[in-house]
Order: C-alpha cells, then structure tokens, then sequence
C-alpha cells in the first residue's frame, strides 16, 4: 500500500537550464527562490543546480556558468531539457544586442526544440532599467512566441519591490508547462485561444 501510495503521489520531474549573459542575475534568482533570500553571489564557474519542489513538480535547477569561455560547454546541460529560463539584465543596454543573439542561437539547437522558454527581465528594482516592451523588441520575442510557449516575467531578487513575487510566478509556469519529452508531444500549453503560438499553424493551412 506504502508502495500504491508512493506511485500515485509522485511528483513530476522537471529539469530547468537556467541561462542568461554573465551577471544577469541567474544564480541571485535560483538561491532567492530556492532558500528565500538574497545570497552573495561570485561569477559562477561551472555550475549550480538545486532542486525544489512547486505545484506537483520537482525541478532540478541547472544554472550555468556563462562567461564566455565556458559558453561552448552549455551544450552538455541541454539534454533532456524540459524548460529554460533566460536571464536578463534590464539595465544592460550596452549587451542587450549580444543577449539577442545568444537567445536566438540556443533556440536553434535541436536539443531544444520547442522547449517552453521564460524570458525573466531582471533587475526591476534598479531605476535605469529598461522598459517591458522596449527590451522586448530589443531581444525580438515575438518572433519566439510564435514558435514555442515563452513567457516574460519582471523580476528582481530584491524584496523591496513589487515584482518579487515574479520569481514564483516564472518558477509556476516553468513547473506546469515543461516539455513533454517522453511523450515527444509538444509542450503542454496554457489553453490561451487566443495565443499566437496557439494559431499560427491553422493560419498557415
Ligand atoms: P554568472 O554566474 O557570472 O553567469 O552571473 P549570474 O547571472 O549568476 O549573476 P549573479 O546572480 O551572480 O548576479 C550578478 C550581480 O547582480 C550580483 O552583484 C547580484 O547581487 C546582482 N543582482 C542580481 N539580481 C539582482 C536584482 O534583481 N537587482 C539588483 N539590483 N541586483 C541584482
Ligand atoms: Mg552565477
């Protein structure tokens, strides 16, 4: 009976790749989400992976280093990949085209296909960020929404703003919409009719 009950009250497992420039804030996001505060961080070197539980999921967390040496080894994180998150930092103007372009080019690879990606524009707190809709066409999201589940959250790791509880609210939506690998199936999506994600295929019949 032990054992029934043990079967039917397993959690999902969900394995998240956490990515973003160097200093976007990635390691800050896990350990506030994962302990509830803010840590010092240093520039990660290799990687952090945690595991947390939310909803009906348990997520192992794999932050990446990013510098730029260690970007060619990102592609040992990506099997089996059933959601990534994207970091960015919101004040970054003078990188942003170069987190464009690594956004776009991860997209590309075959392991990752069609993964749901949420998109966390970091850094919220700090008042020289950019806005929503600016870094948003700044990084051409539209583009990826039309092509795979990705969500955009605002979100810092410090309490005294607003948006702190974005971090849950990504980490929610990372756990309730992962790939479904086994399945080969697309990813499990919100029921938005009205997503472009949702019509792009019948416009396209
Ligand atoms: P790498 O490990 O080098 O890839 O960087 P990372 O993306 O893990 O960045 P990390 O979490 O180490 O944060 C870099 C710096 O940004 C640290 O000094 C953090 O305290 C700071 N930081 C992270 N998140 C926030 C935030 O929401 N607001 C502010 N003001 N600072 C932040
Ligand atoms: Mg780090």
């Amino acid at each position: 009976m032990g054992n029934l009950t043990t079967a039917f009250c397993r959690r999902r497992q969900v394995r998240v790749l956490m990515l973003g420039l160097d200093a976007a804030g990635k390691t800050t996001i896990l350990y506030k989400h994962v302990l509830g505060e803010v840590v010092t961080t240093i520039p990660t070197i290799g990687f952090n992976v945690e595991t947390c539980k939310i909803l009906n999921a348990e997520m192992t967390v794999w932050d990446v280093g990013t510098r730029g040496k260690m970007r060619p080894l990102w592609r040992h994180y990506y099997q089996n990949t059933q959601a990534i998150v994207f970091v960015v930092d919101s004040t970054d103007r003078d990188r942003i085209d170069e987190a464009k372009q690594i956004l776009h080019e991860l997209l590309t690879e075959d392991e990752l296909t069609m993964i749901p990606i949420a998109v966390a524009l970091n850094k919220r707190d700090l008042e020289n960020c950019m806005s929503k809709e600016e870094l948003e066409k700044k990084l051409d999201l539209r583009s990826i929404q039309q092509q795979r589940p990705c969500e955009v959250f605002l979100t810092t790791a410090y309490p005294s703003a607003e948006v702190q509880s974005e971090i849950t609210r990504l980490m929610e939506w990372v756990a309730e919409y992962p790939a479904d690998r086994e399945e080969g199936s697309v990813p499990k999506q919100k029921t938005d009719r009205f997503s472009s994600y949702f019509w792009q295929p019948l416009m396209k019949m």
